[in-house]
């Protein structure tokens, strides 16, 4: 098979490096891609979002399947258009991407499937939320964009003040454009965050192993928000008996309910969940892996990825089966110097080399150009260290110990990676 994966972050580089090791498979090209790709995949000039051009390639390549990254893409529908073309995609249609698209949608999608979320309203003009202050006396509430904003449209507002001068910038000043013409008011959730990937065929799902991304860019959640900066896997604060409580009250209903809406879901589901006395609240759903996630989760499988995205699109996923290493996965992600804010590109990266020798080990690439022989930083999270081991805190040894291997001029991550998971498991 031929396939194609499009996106250029570390989750691409992970989806690369498990597509490579299908016996399926005998050329993968990646969209554009970054330096990690280069490695195992032919790098193709064209941009996640230009959809019309990557159908084209797909279509003169004669690529049998092509993986779809960041949401973007998904939400703009990159998976209707290559249906259109009688070309297989591993991703959900435009329709079943809004989970992602529109947070208003979501709620909408929860509230009629019965799945357990905060409360929330729904606000189109500052004075609407006014009143809504008003009337209920908020002095809590995170205020969200309704449509994408790349991580950032979400608002932890903690006084009347905070969540006015929120919906003032969401609404007003417009600093989303079109995806803040809606905000959605929510009850601030409490607890621990975790997330659950899941498989989906637009009628079955199962369940990927669970993990925890960290958000905020410095140690001990400190700082602004980020993309991630690391990520690992198992999420301790899932256990089993909850995984089945996510199946069945989660992704079940929320499957049936977008399917009921004429929009089957094929593809990853991501859950971000709020945990309290083990009990679960949803607090988003991506329509993809989520990143870096996929890097902590995806080394941990040990089926064949393409079969399994094979039998989504079939519609065969009940029979599928699949399987997961028990061994924990911690990755740390190596960012450039002043990210999430400004930040400079092209610093060479040194050792790389040296921790390609560690067993259990994978760098994933993010951020990096290849030149000749030689990698440089070329965005804000720079390279994704994932390790293997056979518990969270061996995982995270080793992990540190391939970072410490690598350098950069400037480069900053976080020291307490995975650190959440040893907390919980003590409690
Ligand atoms: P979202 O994109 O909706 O997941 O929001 C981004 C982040 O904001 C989440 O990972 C949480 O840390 C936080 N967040 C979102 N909604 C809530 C909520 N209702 N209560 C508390 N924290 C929230
Ligand atoms: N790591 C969060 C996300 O991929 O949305």
């Amino acid at each position: 098979m031929k396939v194609l994966v499009v996106g250029s972050g570390g989750r691409e580089h992970a989806l690369v490096w498990c597509i490579a090791k299908s016996n399926k498979v005998k050329k993968i090209y990646c969209a554009p891609g970054n330096g990690g790709t280069a490695s195992l995949a032919e790098n193709i000039p064209i941009e996640a979002d230009d959809i019309s051009s990557l159908a084209d390639f797909a279509g003169k390549e004669k690529i049998d399947l092509t993986v779809v990254g960041p949401e973007a893409p998904l939400v703009a529908g990159i998976a209707d258009e290559f249906l259109t073309r009688g070309l297989n995609v591993f991703g959900p249609s435009a329709n079943a991407a809004m989970i992602e698209g529109s947070k208003a949608f979501a709620k909408e999608v929860m509230k009629s499937a019965g799945i357990p979320t905060a409360f929330f309203n729904l606000i189109t003009n500052i004075d609407e939320l006014q009143e809504l202050v008003q009337r209920k006396n908020l002095q809590k509430a995170a205020v969200k964009a309704d449509g994408l904003a790349a991580g950032k449209g979400v608002f932890i507002c903690n006084s009347q003040q905070e969540i006015m001068a929120a919906g003032n910038k969401i609404l007003q000043e417009g600093i989303f454009g079109g995806a803040g013409k809606r905000v959605v008011v929510e009850e601030l959730l409490e607890g621990e965050e975790a997330s659950i990937l899941a498989f989906c065929d637009g009628s079955t799902v199962k369940l990927m192993v669970s993990s925890q991304d960290h958000k905020r860019a410095l140690d001990n959640d400190k700082g602004p928000n980020t993309g991630g900066m690391g990520a690992y896997s198992p999420a301790p604060v899932i256990a089993k008996e909850l995984e089945k409580r996510i199946e069945r009250d989660v992704m079940l209903p929320a499957i049936k309910e977008l399917k009921k809406r004429g929009a089957p879901y094929v593809g990853v589901l991501y859950a971000g969940l709020m945990v309290s006395n083990n009990q679960i609240k949803v607090l988003e759903f991506n329509a993809r892996f989520g990143d870096p996630e996929a890097q902590a989760v995806l080394p941990r499988l040990k089926t064949d990825l393409v079969e399994i995205m094979l039998s989504c699109i079939n519609g065969k996923l009940q029979k599928q089966k699949i399987e997961w290493s028990e061994n924990a996965a911690c990755c740390v992600v190596m960012a450039s110097g002043g990210y999430p804010g400004n930040y400079e590109k092209g610093k060479e990266i040194f050792g790389l080399d040296k921790s390609a020798k560690l067993h259990d080990t994978i760098v994933f690439h993010a951020g990096t150009k290849k030149i000749g022989d030689k990698i440089f930083s070329n965005g804000g999270r720079v390279l994704g260290v994932t390790a293997l081991g056979k518990t969270i805190n061996e995982s995270i040894e080793k992990a540190y110990k391939a970072v410490s291997k690598i350098s950069f001029e400037k480069m900053h991550f976080r020291r307490d990676i995975g650190g959440r998971a040893l907390e919980v498991k003590l409690q």
